[in-house]
């Protein structure tokens, strides 16, 4: 089956999708985006992912393309031409096309993109098994809440884990605290088993996931503080884990050359990985 792409009004086979040479958002990275999972055809969180969109759009000032409800419209039509039942929609708005000048373009239309794919059924069982992650400096920009397609910091951190192997690079900033993945939001469980994560400064997205897993774990009466934690600290937990659309919840069995607790995907990790996959399963909007 031909994959289709919504692009501007049409649905189109991927092979004739295509956006003009003076998209802001090819010239420019001006423009943002959004993953939402889709399980049994639905899509997961989808209220939240929306309103970080919006929240993203205003932050750049850039109009929405249309209503929520048109937009919700087409996110359910382009999973269904695609037949998605387990896997993710990737929106992208941007500023639009416009002749290339960095200012913003008086009139421009915003574009908006949508794909999606079936690719996660194996994710589970990946993050069963946990994975080894990196440290590398963060070098992105000051407005890391915005979810912008300008993601070449967190291109190069992702090639550097994948060239030695690793499945993630854990971004540091400049006082040797963790900020973030270069897809997912980074959490430890100390020896004293309390869950920590950075709070959702500027200095990070803050995750649909990771939203849901701060409800999940007061379900689970896990104790919880939102504060920045360091590098050594993370080495030095007694487990770690990453979140995201993709990764779901994600065991972390080694950050560098430190294996963290007995280097195995910990209990209260594995244990919000199932209580997440039941929210993911129960959580989908199918309407
Ligand atoms: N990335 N931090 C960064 C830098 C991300 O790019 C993402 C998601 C997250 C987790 O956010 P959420 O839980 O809402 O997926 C955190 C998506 C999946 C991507 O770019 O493919």
């Amino acid at each position: 089956m031909s994959r289709i792409a919504y692009v501007n009004g049409r649905y189109l086979p991927h092979r004739q999708a295509a956006i003009h040479v003076e998209d802001r958002g090819f010239q420019f990275a001006d423009g943002v985006y959004e993953v939402i999972g889709v399980q049994g055809g639905c899509l997961i969180d989808e209220r939240p992912h929306l309103e970080r969109l919006a929240r993203s759009l205003a932050a750049l000032s850039i109009k929405a393309p249309m209503g929520e409800r048109s937009l919700a419209h087409v996110m359910r039509e382009t999973v269904r031409r695609n037949r998605v039942r387990s896997g993710i929609l990737y929106l992208q708005i941007t500023r639009g096309v416009a002749r290339r000048d960095h200012a913003f373009p008086a009139d421009a239309a915003p574009s908006l993109v949508m794909t999606a794919r079936g690719n996660t059924m194996r994710a589970q069982e990946i993050a069963e098994k946990g994975c080894v992650a990196i440290t590398v400096p963060d070098i992105r920009w000051k407005r890391c809440d915005i979810k912008t397609v300008s993601l070449l910091a967190n291109v190069l951190a992702k090639q550097q884990a994948n060239d030695v192997a690793a499945f993630e690079a854990i971004q540091v900033d400049e006082d040797g605290f963790i900020t973030e993945g270069s897809t997912t939001n980074v959490w430890i469980i100390g020896q004293d088993g309390v869950l920590v994560t950075r709070p959702a400064d500027h200095a990070i997205l803050d995750g649909v996931t990771r939203r849901a897993i701060i409800t999940l774990a007061a379900r689970a009466a896990l104790i919880f503080e939102e504060r920045a934690f360091s590098v050594d600290e993370a080495k030095a937990a007694a487990e770690a884990f990453l979140t995201g659309t993709t990764a779901f919840v994600m065991p972390v069995t080694r950050i560098d050359d430190s294996a963290i607790g007995d280097g195995v995907p910990g209990p209260f990790s594995l244990r919000l990985l199932a209580d997440y996959m039941a929210h993911a399963a129960a959580g989908g909007d199918c309407s």
